[in-house]
């Protein structure tokens, strides 16, 4: 019987550190707060985010090629993007308890959510950006800044990625990396963090197609959602109202997904018009103009970007996956992620350790395909099924002694629990590979 419950952040974050997906950063020394190590299925899992999101980016419309920017960047790039004057947030500290928080996610009014005093500092403005210095030498030219956002490894690279790549506009670049933010609170494990990954993709078009452009990317990164099997119930979409755009933007929409916590931000879609190729152009001296060969005039294109936090997307996926079914009478807990999400494609359980060496054979055929596969010889049968289920495995392969006599293997289904017997020399097509 299966039970719709939503589970708590907690149990999520008890999840991830015992299945080892993810694990506080420096965790032997108190961990660092905001910033998270990923354990062997948690990496495994974010390749295959990385690879199903690249794939979902395929258009009709024009070419998508990517690039992988530095982390680290000049001021002047983050001058002319606008985030050193702009990318702040409010701050406000409780005078009592020294507590700091956003003022704009809090009601002062009603006195500080830890020590319930009434008594707040002005609120200033927190610039976001971790600033460091390249060198031994402290001046003004040797400022940097850890980038807050990869976009703009894509702006000032604009000229070279359209020289080198033979592609004309409408084209796309997309990446994938880190970006960091110096969150004045972090909170709720992967959702919002001080060093994360951005999944970012631009899409340089003509300027009167960035309006209808924005509409297309809008359904295309819905399609995407549901076709990673993401609960479209838990999805809707935010148009932003003129007070709520970003600096860099002329429209945005959020798709939002409904965590326990509340309907928050996913992925953001912007239209950025030309406002980042423009200030590159003021801020650089080089042109970044093309010339249209039709109307034989230059314009700076205007961009659609669509830009999705990995980390969030991991924990979105999480969240959307976890079940509690009852099976018999027992409690088990089942991540149903979409196969192409599953850490571990299909575990190879030899009924008891005299079969290893004959299982071993059939799990070695598997892994030999590049298929990530586990191979668990401890403990019962209905155990090792239960930590299957846990890290999301679809299929469980159970070899026992009838095996050595009619050639098959029990195939059992994750959602279902049903099993099936299969010959071995059919499972590869049985199961799609
Ligand atoms: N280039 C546009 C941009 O950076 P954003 O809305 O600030 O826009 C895009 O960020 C996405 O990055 C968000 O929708 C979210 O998924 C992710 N993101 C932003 N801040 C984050 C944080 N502190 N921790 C984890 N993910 C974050």
């Amino acid at each position: 019987m299966a039970t719709d419950i939503v589970p708590s952040l907690e149990t999520i974050v008890s999840l991830c550190k015992r299945r080892g997906f993810v694990y506080p950063s420096a965790d032997i020394y108190g961990g660092l707060n905001g910033v998270y190590d990923f354990g062997h299925l948690g990496t495994l899992i974010k390749q295959n985010l990385r690879t199903l999101w690249i794939h979902s980016l395929n258009s009709p419309r024009g070419e998508i090629v990517q690039i992988e920017g530095a982390l680290l960047g000049p001021e002047a790039v983050w001058k002319a993007s606008g985030h050193v004057d702009g990318f702040h947030d409010p701050m406000v500290d409780c005078k009592a308890c020294k507590k700091r928080y956003r003022a704009d996610e809090l009601d002062l009014k009603k006195g500080c959510p830890s020590c319930g005093n009434n008594d707040w500092t002005e609120i200033r403005q927190f610039n976001m950006m971790f600033k460091t210095q390249l060198g031994a030498s402290e001046s003004a030219a040797t400022l940097s800044y850890l980038r807050p956002e990869t976009a703009q490894a894509i702006f000032t690279n604009f000229k070279n990625v359209l020289s080198t790549n033979r592609i004309k506009i409408p084209f796309g670049i997309a990446q994938m990396g880190k970006a960091f933010r110096n969150e004045i609170t972090p909170k709720q494990f992967l959702f919002r963090m001080r060093e994360f990954e951005q999944m970012e993709m631009q899409w340089f078009c003509k300027p009167d197609q960035a309006a209808p452009e924005f509409e297309n990317w809008v359904q295309q990164r819905l399609s995407f959602y549901e076709m990673i099997g993401i609960n479209l119930n838990k999805i809707r979409t935010h148009n932003h109202s003129k007070d709520e755009l970003a600096h860099y933007a002329a429209a945005a929409l959020d798709i939002q997904y409904e965590f326990p916590f509340g309907w928050k931000e996913l992925e953001g879609i912007h239209n950025r018009s030309d406002f980042d190729l423009s200030q590159h152009t003021k801020h650089s001296g080089k042109d970044l103009a093309v010339f249209d060969e039709v109307t034989k005039t230059s314009y700076t294109p205007h961009v659609v970007e669509c830009s999705v936090g990995l980390d969030r997307l991991f924990l979105t996926v999480l969240f959307d996956a976890y079940h509690e079914d009852t099976i018999d009478g027992e409690t088990r807990i089942v991540l149903k992620l979409h196969p192409a999400i599953a850490p571990i494609k299909l575990a190879f359980l030899p009924l008891t350790q005299k079969l290893n060496e004959q299982t071993y054979k059939v799990y070695e055929f598997f892994t030999q395909k590049g298929i990530a596969c586990q191979f668990d010889t401890t403990g019962s049968i209905g155990k090792r099924y239960r930590r299957q289920d846990e890290i999301g495995t679809p299929f469980c392969i159970t070899y026992d002694f009838d095996s050595l006599e009619d050639g098959c293997v029990t195939v059992r289904n994750r959602d279902t629990t049903k099993q099936e017997r299969v010959q071995i020399e059919d499972l590869a097509q049985y199961l799609g590979f």
